[in-house]
Protein backbone atom coordinates (compact mmCIF):
# COMPACT_ATOMS: atom_id res chain seq x y z
CA UNK A 1 0.00 0.00 0.00
CA UNK A 2 1.15 3.83 -0.60
CA UNK A 3 1.69 5.92 2.12
CA UNK A 4 -0.86 8.50 1.96
CA UNK A 5 0.48 11.93 1.09
CA UNK A 6 -0.77 15.18 2.86
CA UNK A 7 -3.03 17.32 0.73
CA UNK A 8 -1.72 20.71 1.99
CA UNK A 9 -3.59 23.77 2.00
CA UNK A 10 -3.49 26.75 0.13
CA UNK A 11 -0.60 28.95 1.59
CA UNK A 12 -2.40 32.46 0.52
CA UNK A 13 -4.57 31.50 3.43
CA UNK A 14 -1.87 31.38 5.80
CA UNK A 15 -2.66 34.63 7.06
CA UNK A 16 -6.23 34.33 7.38
CA UNK A 17 -7.39 34.80 11.22
CA UNK A 18 -10.80 34.49 13.11
CA UNK A 19 -9.19 34.58 16.63
CA UNK A 20 -13.04 35.01 17.39
CA UNK A 21 -14.11 31.30 16.49
CA UNK A 22 -10.15 30.01 17.00
CA UNK A 23 -10.26 30.53 20.82
CA UNK A 24 -13.39 28.14 20.94
CA UNK A 25 -10.41 25.35 21.25
CA UNK A 26 -9.31 26.94 24.07
CA UNK A 27 -13.05 27.17 25.65
CA UNK A 28 -13.77 23.41 25.03
CA UNK A 29 -11.07 22.33 26.95
CA UNK A 30 -12.36 24.36 29.72
CA UNK A 31 -16.01 22.71 29.06
CA UNK A 32 -14.68 19.21 28.92
CA UNK A 33 -13.55 19.74 32.42
CA UNK A 34 -16.81 20.46 33.34
CA UNK A 35 -17.03 24.58 33.20
CA UNK A 36 -19.80 26.99 31.66
CA UNK A 37 -17.70 29.31 29.97
CA UNK A 38 -19.36 33.03 29.57
CA UNK A 39 -18.78 33.97 25.86
CA UNK A 40 -18.69 37.49 25.74
CA UNK A 41 -16.72 36.81 22.24
CA UNK A 42 -19.10 36.28 19.34
CA UNK A 43 -21.61 39.02 18.57
CA UNK A 44 -24.88 36.57 18.42
CA UNK A 45 -27.92 38.56 20.34
CA UNK A 46 -29.56 35.73 20.38
CA UNK A 47 -27.46 33.76 23.10
CA UNK A 48 -28.47 36.25 25.66
CA UNK A 49 -32.06 38.21 26.48
CA UNK A 50 -32.75 39.25 22.68
CA UNK A 51 -36.16 37.46 20.85
CA UNK A 52 -36.42 38.34 16.90
CA UNK A 53 -39.65 39.98 16.26
CA UNK A 54 -42.41 37.22 16.00
CA UNK A 55 -43.91 39.04 12.71
CA UNK A 56 -40.39 39.00 10.54
CA UNK A 57 -40.34 34.78 11.56
CA UNK A 58 -44.49 34.78 10.28
CA UNK A 59 -43.13 36.27 6.96
CA UNK A 60 -40.57 33.65 6.28
CA UNK A 61 -42.44 30.66 7.70
CA UNK A 62 -45.43 31.78 4.95
CA UNK A 63 -43.08 31.84 2.56
CA UNK A 64 -41.58 28.00 3.07
CA UNK A 65 -45.76 27.33 3.39
CA UNK A 66 -46.44 28.96 0.45
CA UNK A 67 -43.75 26.97 -1.81
CA UNK A 68 -40.88 29.84 -1.99
CA UNK A 69 -38.62 27.19 -1.32
CA UNK A 70 -36.80 26.65 -5.01
CA UNK A 71 -33.73 29.26 -6.03
CA UNK A 72 -34.45 33.21 -5.69
CA UNK A 73 -33.45 35.40 -8.69
CA UNK A 74 -29.89 36.32 -8.43
CA UNK A 75 -29.60 39.97 -7.84
CA UNK A 76 -32.55 39.04 -4.73
CA UNK A 77 -36.44 39.07 -5.20
CA UNK A 78 -38.09 41.97 -5.99
CA UNK A 79 -40.14 42.55 -3.16
CA UNK A 80 -36.98 43.05 -1.01
CA UNK A 81 -34.93 45.04 -3.35
CA UNK A 82 -37.94 47.22 -3.18
CA UNK A 83 -37.82 47.66 0.95
CA UNK A 84 -33.93 47.79 0.68
CA UNK A 85 -34.36 50.70 -1.45
CA UNK A 86 -36.78 52.50 0.55
CA UNK A 87 -33.91 51.67 3.21
CA UNK A 88 -31.83 53.62 1.47
CA UNK A 89 -33.86 56.23 0.71
CA UNK A 90 -34.31 56.13 5.10
CA UNK A 91 -30.88 56.58 5.11
CA UNK A 92 -30.51 59.61 2.68
CA UNK A 93 -28.78 57.94 -0.27
CA UNK A 94 -30.28 60.07 -3.27
CA UNK A 95 -27.51 58.87 -5.89
CA UNK A 96 -28.77 54.94 -5.91
CA UNK A 97 -27.88 53.20 -8.38
CA UNK A 98 -28.20 49.39 -7.42
CA UNK A 99 -28.95 46.53 -4.71
CA UNK A 100 -28.27 43.44 -4.03
CA UNK A 101 -29.22 40.64 -1.40
CA UNK A 102 -26.59 38.33 0.01
CA UNK A 103 -25.89 35.23 2.03
CA UNK A 104 -25.25 37.78 4.82
CA UNK A 105 -22.80 40.97 4.93
CA UNK A 106 -20.37 38.06 5.06
CA UNK A 107 -20.89 37.35 1.36
CA UNK A 108 -21.40 41.03 0.77
CA UNK A 109 -18.04 41.71 1.46
CA UNK A 110 -16.53 38.67 -0.51
CA UNK A 111 -18.16 39.56 -3.84
CA UNK A 112 -17.28 43.51 -3.79
CA UNK A 113 -13.80 42.74 -2.87
CA UNK A 114 -13.52 40.23 -5.34
CA UNK A 115 -15.03 42.31 -8.17
CA UNK A 116 -13.01 45.05 -7.50
CA UNK A 117 -9.16 44.03 -6.96
CA UNK A 118 -6.57 42.61 -9.74
CA UNK A 119 -3.20 41.36 -8.56
CA UNK A 120 -1.05 43.67 -7.46
CA UNK A 121 -3.77 45.83 -6.03
CA UNK A 122 -5.04 46.63 -2.56
CA UNK A 123 -7.55 48.12 -0.36
CA UNK A 124 -7.45 49.89 2.53
CA UNK A 125 -9.02 48.02 5.85
CA UNK A 126 -8.68 49.41 9.53
CA UNK A 127 -6.70 48.09 11.93
CA UNK A 128 -7.96 46.82 14.18
CA UNK A 129 -10.65 45.35 11.67
CA UNK A 130 -13.73 42.95 11.35
CA UNK A 131 -11.31 39.77 10.26
CA UNK A 132 -13.43 38.93 7.73
CA UNK A 133 -12.14 41.79 5.65
CA UNK A 134 -8.45 40.27 5.69
CA UNK A 135 -9.55 37.03 5.45
CA UNK A 136 -10.89 37.40 2.52
CA UNK A 137 -8.10 39.68 1.01
CA UNK A 138 -5.73 37.07 1.92
CA UNK A 139 -7.93 34.42 -0.06
CA UNK A 140 -7.85 36.48 -3.40
CA UNK A 141 -3.99 36.31 -2.53
CA UNK A 142 -3.99 40.60 -1.93
CA UNK A 143 -1.36 41.67 0.41
CA UNK A 144 -3.23 43.71 3.38
CA UNK A 145 -2.63 47.27 3.56
CA UNK A 146 -3.87 48.94 6.53
CA UNK A 147 -4.69 52.06 8.38
CA UNK A 148 -4.79 52.48 11.52
CA UNK A 149 -7.68 53.58 13.99
CA UNK A 150 -6.64 56.21 16.83
CA UNK A 151 -7.59 55.46 20.13
CA UNK A 152 -6.40 59.23 21.67
CA UNK A 153 -9.44 60.43 19.03
CA UNK A 154 -12.38 57.91 20.12
CA UNK A 155 -10.92 55.50 17.51
CA UNK A 156 -11.79 57.61 14.47
CA UNK A 157 -10.19 56.45 11.20
CA UNK A 158 -6.21 58.33 11.45
CA UNK A 159 -6.83 60.51 8.33
CA UNK A 160 -2.54 61.01 7.99
CA UNK A 161 -2.25 57.15 8.06
CA UNK A 162 -4.51 56.95 5.36
CA UNK A 163 -2.70 59.21 3.43
CA UNK A 164 0.81 57.69 3.60
CA UNK A 165 -0.96 54.19 3.29
CA UNK A 166 -2.45 55.61 -0.22
CA UNK A 167 -0.58 53.80 -3.39
CA UNK A 168 -0.87 54.30 -6.99
CA UNK A 169 -2.63 50.26 -6.43
CA UNK A 170 -5.11 51.52 -4.22
CA UNK A 171 -8.84 50.71 -5.25
CA UNK A 172 -10.73 51.02 -2.64
CA UNK A 173 -11.57 51.59 1.83
CA UNK A 174 -13.37 49.67 4.02
CA UNK A 175 -15.36 51.66 6.75
CA UNK A 176 -17.08 50.31 9.29
CA UNK A 177 -19.29 52.69 11.30
CA UNK A 178 -20.48 52.01 13.58
CA UNK A 179 -17.15 49.62 14.29
CA UNK A 180 -16.49 46.28 14.95
CA UNK A 181 -14.51 46.30 17.22
CA UNK A 182 -14.42 49.42 18.85
CA UNK A 183 -17.72 50.79 19.42
CA UNK A 184 -17.26 53.83 17.60
CA UNK A 185 -19.14 56.05 15.45
CA UNK A 186 -17.31 58.19 12.52
CA UNK A 187 -18.27 62.31 12.97
CA UNK A 188 -19.55 64.08 9.87
CA UNK A 189 -16.37 66.01 9.59
CA UNK A 190 -14.48 62.90 9.03
CA UNK A 191 -17.12 61.15 6.22
CA UNK A 192 -16.02 64.00 4.47
CA UNK A 193 -12.94 64.10 5.01
CA UNK A 194 -12.89 60.06 3.73
CA UNK A 195 -14.85 61.37 0.74
CA UNK A 196 -12.06 64.43 -0.48
CA UNK A 197 -9.94 61.64 -0.34
CA UNK A 198 -11.77 58.87 -2.23
CA UNK A 199 -12.70 61.65 -4.61
CA UNK A 200 -8.65 62.82 -5.47
CA UNK A 201 -7.73 59.03 -5.65
CA UNK A 202 -10.31 57.47 -7.27
CA UNK A 203 -11.64 55.15 -5.13
CA UNK A 204 -14.71 53.02 -3.86
CA UNK A 205 -15.26 53.27 -0.48
CA UNK A 206 -17.06 49.91 1.20
CA UNK A 207 -19.55 51.62 4.28
CA UNK A 208 -19.94 48.72 6.27
CA UNK A 209 -23.17 49.81 8.36
CA UNK A 210 -24.81 46.55 8.97
CA UNK A 211 -24.98 48.03 13.02
CA UNK A 212 -26.62 51.57 11.72
CA UNK A 213 -30.09 50.94 13.47
CA UNK A 214 -27.59 50.02 17.08
CA UNK A 215 -26.51 53.84 18.37
CA UNK A 216 -26.40 54.25 21.66
CA UNK A 217 -25.23 57.84 22.05
CA UNK A 218 -28.21 59.86 23.64
CA UNK A 219 -26.92 62.87 21.64
CA UNK A 220 -27.43 61.05 18.12
CA UNK A 221 -31.25 60.50 19.51
CA UNK A 222 -32.09 63.90 20.60
CA UNK A 223 -31.41 65.17 16.94
CA UNK A 224 -32.71 63.30 15.44
CA UNK A 225 -29.96 61.88 13.16
CA UNK A 226 -30.13 58.30 13.83
CA UNK A 227 -26.88 57.39 11.89
CA UNK A 228 -24.60 59.26 9.21
CA UNK A 229 -24.89 56.68 6.12
CA UNK A 230 -21.26 57.75 4.16
CA UNK A 231 -23.60 57.68 0.96
CA UNK A 232 -25.39 60.32 2.31
CA UNK A 233 -22.87 62.34 2.92
CA UNK A 234 -20.71 61.81 -0.09
CA UNK A 235 -23.50 61.11 -2.91
CA UNK A 236 -21.01 61.36 -5.84
CA UNK A 237 -18.33 58.93 -4.66
CA UNK A 238 -18.72 55.79 -5.58
CA UNK A 239 -19.68 53.63 -2.29
CA UNK A 240 -21.21 50.17 -1.78
CA UNK A 241 -23.18 50.48 1.56
CA UNK A 242 -23.68 47.17 3.73
CA UNK A 243 -26.56 46.17 5.30
CA UNK A 244 -28.38 43.46 7.10
CA UNK A 245 -30.69 41.93 9.34
CA UNK A 246 -28.21 39.45 11.39
CA UNK A 247 -27.40 42.73 14.06
CA UNK A 248 -30.54 44.89 13.41
CA UNK A 249 -33.34 42.31 13.04
CA UNK A 250 -32.14 39.82 15.75
CA UNK A 251 -31.46 37.04 12.95
CA UNK A 252 -27.77 36.14 12.45
CA UNK A 253 -28.89 32.68 11.71
CA UNK A 254 -30.91 33.41 8.46
CA UNK A 255 -27.79 34.74 6.64
CA UNK A 256 -29.34 37.90 5.03
CA UNK A 257 -27.11 41.16 4.10
CA UNK A 258 -27.25 43.58 1.27
CA UNK A 259 -25.15 45.66 -0.75
CA UNK A 260 -26.43 49.83 -1.99
CA UNK A 261 -24.41 50.83 -4.66
CA UNK A 262 -23.99 54.77 -4.88
CA UNK A 263 -22.49 57.32 -6.49
CA UNK A 264 -21.82 59.12 -10.23
CA UNK A 265 -23.52 56.31 -12.56
CA UNK A 266 -21.59 56.07 -15.39
CA UNK A 267 -18.49 55.40 -12.50
CA UNK A 268 -20.27 52.43 -11.04
CA UNK A 269 -21.48 50.93 -13.93
CA UNK A 270 -18.81 49.05 -15.07
CA UNK A 271 -18.11 47.89 -11.42
CA UNK A 272 -21.81 46.70 -10.95
CA UNK A 273 -21.83 44.95 -13.59
CA UNK A 274 -18.77 42.57 -12.55
CA UNK A 275 -20.69 41.86 -8.95
CA UNK A 276 -23.05 40.49 -10.74
CA UNK A 277 -21.43 38.16 -12.62
CA UNK A 278 -20.54 36.90 -9.15
CA UNK A 279 -23.88 37.02 -8.12
CA UNK A 280 -24.93 34.81 -10.47
CA UNK A 281 -21.90 32.77 -10.38
CA UNK A 282 -23.27 32.06 -6.78
CA UNK A 283 -26.99 31.24 -7.94
CA UNK A 284 -28.74 33.24 -4.90
CA UNK A 285 -28.51 33.95 -1.44
CA UNK A 286 -31.61 31.91 1.19
CA UNK A 287 -34.82 32.26 -0.77
CA UNK A 288 -37.69 32.18 1.77
CA UNK A 289 -35.36 34.05 4.32
CA UNK A 290 -35.89 37.13 1.87
CA UNK A 291 -39.16 37.38 2.46
CA UNK A 292 -38.52 38.51 6.13
CA UNK A 293 -36.64 41.58 4.64
CA UNK A 294 -39.70 43.37 4.09
CA UNK A 295 -41.38 42.61 6.82
CA UNK A 296 -38.15 43.87 8.94
CA UNK A 297 -37.58 46.89 6.94
CA UNK A 298 -41.61 48.11 6.43
CA UNK A 299 -42.87 46.37 9.41
CA UNK A 300 -43.23 47.91 13.14
CA UNK A 301 -39.40 48.68 14.72
CA UNK A 302 -40.38 48.53 18.45
CA UNK A 303 -38.49 45.80 19.06
CA UNK A 304 -35.07 48.56 18.62
CA UNK A 305 -36.03 50.76 21.40
CA UNK A 306 -35.72 47.70 23.73
CA UNK A 307 -32.50 46.54 22.28
CA UNK A 308 -31.16 49.95 22.36
CA UNK A 309 -32.41 50.18 25.91
CA UNK A 310 -30.71 46.90 27.28
CA UNK A 311 -27.59 48.06 25.47
CA UNK A 312 -27.18 51.32 26.99
CA UNK A 313 -27.29 50.16 30.22
CA UNK A 314 -25.06 47.29 29.41
CA UNK A 315 -22.64 49.53 27.77
CA UNK A 316 -22.72 52.07 30.76
CA UNK A 317 -22.05 48.32 33.42
CA UNK A 318 -19.15 47.96 30.93
CA UNK A 319 -18.01 51.65 31.08
CA UNK A 320 -18.11 52.41 34.45
CA UNK A 321 -15.99 48.81 35.31
CA UNK A 322 -13.57 49.85 32.88
CA UNK A 323 -13.23 53.39 34.34
CA UNK A 324 -12.67 52.20 38.17
CA UNK A 325 -10.47 49.02 37.39
CA UNK A 326 -6.74 49.62 37.30
CA UNK A 327 -4.37 49.02 33.91
CA UNK A 328 -8.11 49.28 31.82
CA UNK A 329 -9.13 52.02 29.61
CA UNK A 330 -11.69 52.55 27.31
CA UNK A 331 -13.17 54.70 24.88
CA UNK A 332 -16.61 54.99 25.58
CA UNK A 333 -18.39 52.87 22.55
CA UNK A 334 -21.30 54.53 21.15
CA UNK A 335 -23.27 51.94 18.80
CA UNK A 336 -22.92 48.47 18.10
CA UNK A 337 -22.29 46.32 21.55
CA UNK A 338 -18.65 46.03 21.63
CA UNK A 339 -16.18 47.71 24.01
CA UNK A 340 -12.30 47.57 23.23
CA UNK A 341 -10.52 48.08 26.80
CA UNK A 342 -6.33 48.72 26.54
CA UNK A 343 -5.05 46.94 29.33
CA UNK A 344 -1.74 47.81 30.66
CA UNK A 345 -0.16 44.38 31.40
CA UNK A 346 3.42 42.55 31.45
CA UNK A 347 2.65 39.85 29.09
CA UNK A 348 0.74 39.86 25.65
CA UNK A 349 -3.19 39.98 25.37
CA UNK A 350 -3.55 36.64 24.00
CA UNK A 351 -1.80 35.23 27.01
CA UNK A 352 -4.24 36.92 28.85
CA UNK A 353 -7.43 36.06 27.36
CA UNK A 354 -6.18 32.15 27.08
CA UNK A 355 -5.71 32.51 31.24
CA UNK A 356 -8.93 34.45 31.34
CA UNK A 357 -10.66 31.35 29.64
CA UNK A 358 -9.33 28.59 31.53
CA UNK A 359 -9.07 30.03 35.03
CA UNK A 360 -12.03 32.51 35.35
CA UNK A 361 -14.02 31.02 32.29
CA UNK A 362 -14.78 34.15 30.53
CA UNK A 363 -14.64 34.38 27.08
CA UNK A 364 -13.17 37.75 25.65
CA UNK A 365 -11.21 38.23 22.36
CA UNK A 366 -7.97 39.69 22.37
CA UNK A 367 -6.71 42.71 20.71
CA UNK A 368 -3.82 40.92 18.47
CA UNK A 369 -7.46 38.96 16.71
CA UNK A 370 -8.38 42.34 15.46
CA UNK A 371 -5.08 44.21 14.87
CA UNK A 372 -3.45 46.42 16.90
CA UNK A 373 -0.60 49.59 16.78
CA UNK A 374 2.25 47.74 17.53
CA UNK A 375 2.94 48.41 21.75
CA UNK A 376 -1.18 48.47 22.63
CA UNK A 377 -3.11 45.68 24.02
CA UNK A 378 -6.77 45.33 24.10
CA UNK A 379 -9.27 43.02 24.40
CA UNK A 380 -12.95 42.64 22.81
CA UNK A 381 -15.99 42.88 25.04
CA UNK A 382 -19.43 41.61 23.92
CA UNK A 383 -21.47 43.56 26.26
CA UNK A 384 -24.87 41.74 25.26
CA UNK A 385 -25.69 40.09 28.33
CA UNK A 386 -27.65 40.57 31.20
CA UNK A 387 -26.42 43.50 33.99
CA UNK A 388 -25.77 40.77 36.51
CA UNK A 389 -23.85 37.92 34.13
CA UNK A 390 -21.36 41.43 33.05
CA UNK A 391 -20.96 42.07 36.55
CA UNK A 392 -19.85 38.58 37.16
CA UNK A 393 -17.56 38.26 34.50
CA UNK A 394 -16.08 41.73 34.78
CA UNK A 395 -15.44 40.50 38.88
CA UNK A 396 -13.49 37.15 37.21
CA UNK A 397 -11.72 39.47 34.73
CA UNK A 398 -10.37 42.20 37.39
CA UNK A 399 -9.81 39.38 39.99
CA UNK A 400 -7.64 38.02 37.04
CA UNK A 401 -5.70 40.92 36.80
CA UNK A 402 -5.19 41.19 40.48
CA UNK A 403 -3.88 37.70 41.05
CA UNK A 404 -1.21 38.31 37.90
CA UNK A 405 -0.25 41.37 38.10
CA UNK A 406 -0.94 43.06 41.54
CA UNK A 407 -3.15 46.71 41.37
CA UNK A 408 -0.11 48.79 40.37
C1 LIG B 1 -18.67 44.81 10.99
C2 LIG B 1 -19.30 43.53 10.56
N1 LIG B 1 -19.52 43.30 9.25
C3 LIG B 1 -20.08 42.17 8.82
C4 LIG B 1 -20.46 41.17 9.70
C5 LIG B 1 -21.04 39.89 9.15
O1 LIG B 1 -22.43 39.92 9.23
P1 LIG B 1 -23.41 38.85 8.60
O2 LIG B 1 -23.98 38.06 9.73
O3 LIG B 1 -24.47 39.65 7.91
O4 LIG B 1 -22.63 38.00 7.65
C6 LIG B 1 -20.26 41.36 11.07
C7 LIG B 1 -20.62 40.30 12.04
O5 LIG B 1 -20.31 40.32 13.21
C8 LIG B 1 -19.67 42.57 11.51
O6 LIG B 1 -19.44 42.81 12.81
Amino acid sequence: MTQAREIAAASRLDNVRYAIRDLACVADEVVRQGHKVLPLNVGDPLNFDFETPPHIIEAVYKAMRDGKNGYAPSPGIPEALEAIRGEAARKGITSLRDVFVTTGVSETVDVCLSALVNPGEDVLTPRPDYPLYSAVLCKLGIKLNVYDLDENDGWQPELADIERKLTPHTRGIVLINPNNPTGALCTRQMLEQIAELARRHNLIVFADEIYDKLILDSDFQKNDTPHLAFAAVAPDVPCVTFGGMSKNYLVPGWRIGWGIVSGDAAGVKAYTEGVHRLLRARLCANHPEQYGIRAALEGPQDHLAEVRRKLRSRRDLTQQWCEATPRISCVAPRGAFYAFPRIDIPESDEVFVKELIRQKHVMVVHGSGFGQKPGTQHFRIVFLPDEPTLAKAYAGIAELMRERYGTA
